[in-house]
């Protein structure tokens, strides 16, 4: 008996992926509860392989594609996506299994070239074309920017599976497949959404309404992270509108880094003055909170207050690391505020307001800075540029 068997996902489609444990970092992203890379088997006359696994897993996925099939049958990869850690194992795939032929969109076939280099028979396929492929029809539909430019997804409307790549999934190691099998995947859907999604906020938005304008039978998503959805297809569907939405909430991240304790005492009183004014607070001082973990929180927040001292005339190092990976995150609609401390010149909290300016978020008052250690003048600053943001949000619709 192999170690790894595949799981059955409906009557022609199994899930021959494979479970990352250790993966604690996703290109920056903390993972801190590992991952699956799924690959999907469907078995029709002639079994077709949907997307790979990260290449060191490519074992793990051809012994569960063994467990239900011979390897050397499958003529035929789907690769939905060219990131590596879906594409990954083609090479092994290609040594080994000899496909005729790897369907993937245009810009796939731009991508897969640029990343191998290899002479693999590359078919693209059209955004909402058809194919039959052993006695199956296929769909394709393009998913441009969800979230590289050669994303698609492929549905199998023979079971109603919709094989839709990195979009509705999550970094979640589990032992079983099913989200009805798995504890606490909110936490770890949203995070993926607002670490890897979030940016194509308004491409999620016109390719939901493309998605339902198609009205695909659905019965089953099965994204390449994380949980195969079978319970919760109208959630993961309505929670991706709401966050591509980006409605702002009253709630205020307060997020800062300290070398003597300056910045957390106006932290601690910008805090005070946010819950003055009527917003729920999260204080995250960047020692104990990983960037991708603010991205999360701030997903569902109408505000970020951002403090940190200057070194050497230069933004402290964790506030320039979280702020230029927020930026690339581009959130919307946010209302916030820049402080901090200083010994000469309070270029640390000039710095930080200006990067809040260039993620659009709109300042609710002055930058609250103080010399060395605050006195009550500048605490009662803090406290009232709080105060501010708070109003400011409550007013928001
Ligand atoms: Fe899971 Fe964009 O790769």
């Amino acid at each position: 008996m192999p170690n790894h068997t595949a799981v059955r996902i409906t009557e022609k489609v199994w899930w021959v992926g494979a479970i990352d444990w250790e993966l604690r970092d996703f290109h920056g992203y903390s993972t801190k509860r590992g991952t699956t890379y799924n690959a999907y088997l469907v078995m029709g006359s002639e079994p077709v392989l949907i997307d790979t696994v990260k290449a060191p897993f490519a074992g793990e996925m051809l012994e569960r594609i063994a467990s239900v099939t011979e390897p050397a049958k499958i003529r035929t990869v789907i690769s939905n996506h060219a990131e590596m850690d879906h594409s990954g194992s083609l090479p092994e795939v290609a040594r080994h299994i000899k496909p005729d032929r790897i369907i993937c969109s245009a810009m796939g076939e731009a991508a897969l070239k640029a990343h191998f280099h290899a002479d693999w028979k590359l078919q693209p396929v059209k955004d909402g074309s058809e194919m039959e492929i052993g006695g199956e029809r296929f769909q394709f539909l393009e998913a441009r920017m969800l979230h590289w430019p050669d994303s698609m997804v492929s549905f199998l409307p023979s079971d109603g599976v919709l094989f839709s790549n990195d979009i509705f999934g999550m970094h979640l190691a589990h032992s079983h497949r099913f989200d009805d099998e798995t504890v606490g995947w909110y936490y770890e859907a949203a995070k993926y959404y607002a670490n890897i999604i979030l940016p194509f906020s308004g491409i999620v938005t016109a390719f939901l309404e493309k998605f339902k304008a198609k009205n695909l039978p659905v019965k089953i998503i099965a994204p390449d992270h994380g949980p195969v959805w079978r319970k919760d297809i109208e959630k993961i569907i309505a929670l991706y509108a709401k966050w591509a939405a980006q409605q702002p909430t009253d709630t205020a991240i307060v997020l800062f880094d300290t070398m003597w304790k300056s910045t957390e005492k106006l932290a601690g009183a910008a805090a005070e003055g946010l819950v003055s004014g009527g917003a729920k607070v999260k204080v995250m001082p960047l020692r104990a909170h990983h960037r991708s973990d603010v991205a999360v929180e701030l997903l569902e927040a109408g505000a970020l207050l951002v403090g940190g001292p200057t070194m050497n005339k230069q933004p402290f190092p964790t506030l320039a690391d979280a702020l230029t990976y927020l930026k690339g995150l581009n959130h919307k609609n946010l209302t916030g505020g820049a402080f901090g401390s200083y010994g000469w010149s309070p270029d640390g909290p000039r710095w930080i307001e200006a990067q809040l300016r260039e993620m659009g978020v709109k300042l609710a008052g002055e930058t609250v800075t103080c010399r060395y250690v605050p006195d009550a003048a500048a605490l009662d600053a803090a406290f009232r540029l709080g105060e501010a943001v708070a109003k400011s949000i409550k007013r928001q619709p």
